[in-house]
């Protein structure tokens, strides 16, 4: 299996055990410039099937663009520059929709965001356990992206995220090069606390 070239366990520590994905997957820019087959690409909309939302609505809906295809310049053609510079050796750009409605009435689902940002998650992860990479972007043009891809009104734009086969470091320019640590998190403390806010 491929794996990335930095070993996220080298800078991260979970403070309480879990399983080794949650804190192996992590955001690198550093990919190959590889295709990504079919099968694997199946495989991560797969685990992002399987997750949990509000009246099992699956709100999420992903628009893909595979490398090498008419479509990836459309894609690719959305993302800020900053995110150019690495996603240009991603094997998949993919925009994150929501459906911001119930099918069974019509009416307004409140968590419909939290839960496309569920699937996304499984996806991640699923792509950490197949030694893939999977990075979140905001940095986008949100209404290009509405337009070039025929985004319906009744669904909201979630994030973009790219994957791709693990690269080397070296392979990307500065100032990401020196970007390209796994981060650390807020303890638990800070993020979880019994009873009210305050
Ligand atoms: C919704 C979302 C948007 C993000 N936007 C960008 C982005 O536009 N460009 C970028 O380089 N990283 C982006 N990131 C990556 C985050 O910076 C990264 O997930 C965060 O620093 C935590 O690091 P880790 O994913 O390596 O654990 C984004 C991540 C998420 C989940």
């Amino acid at each position: 299996m491929l794996v990335s070239s930095i070993d996220a366990h080298q800078h991260r520590h979970a403070d309480h055990p879990v399983h080794d994905l949650f804190v192996r997957r992590w955001s690198p820019r550093a990919m190959s410039g590889q295709p990504l087959t079919e099968d694997e690409i199946h495989r991560l909309f797969e685990a992002a099937r399987w997750a949990p939302s509000s009246f099992n609505e699956q709100p999420w809906r992903f628009l893909y663009a595979r490398r090498d295809t008419p479509a990836w310049p459309v894609f690719f053609d959305l993302l800020m520059d900053a995110n150019k510079v690495w996603c240009a050796r991603a094997g998949l750009l993919v925009l994150v929709l929501s459906r911001k409605t119930f099918s069974h009435n019509n009416k307004p689902n409140p968590v419909h965001i939290f839960d496309a940002g569920s699937a996304w998650v499984s996806l991640a992860l699923q792509a950490t356990e197949m030694g893939l990479v999977a990075h979140g972007m905001a940095g986008f043009d949100w209404n290009k992206a509405r337009t070039a891809l025929a985004v319906p009104d009744d669904f909201d734009l979630c994030a973009m995220f790219a994957v791709g086969r693990p690269g080397q470091v070296e392979d990307l320019p500065e100032p990401v090069r020196a970007r390209e640590v796994p981060s650390g998190r807020k303890p638990i403390a800070e993020i979880a606390r019994e009873g009210p806010f305050k």
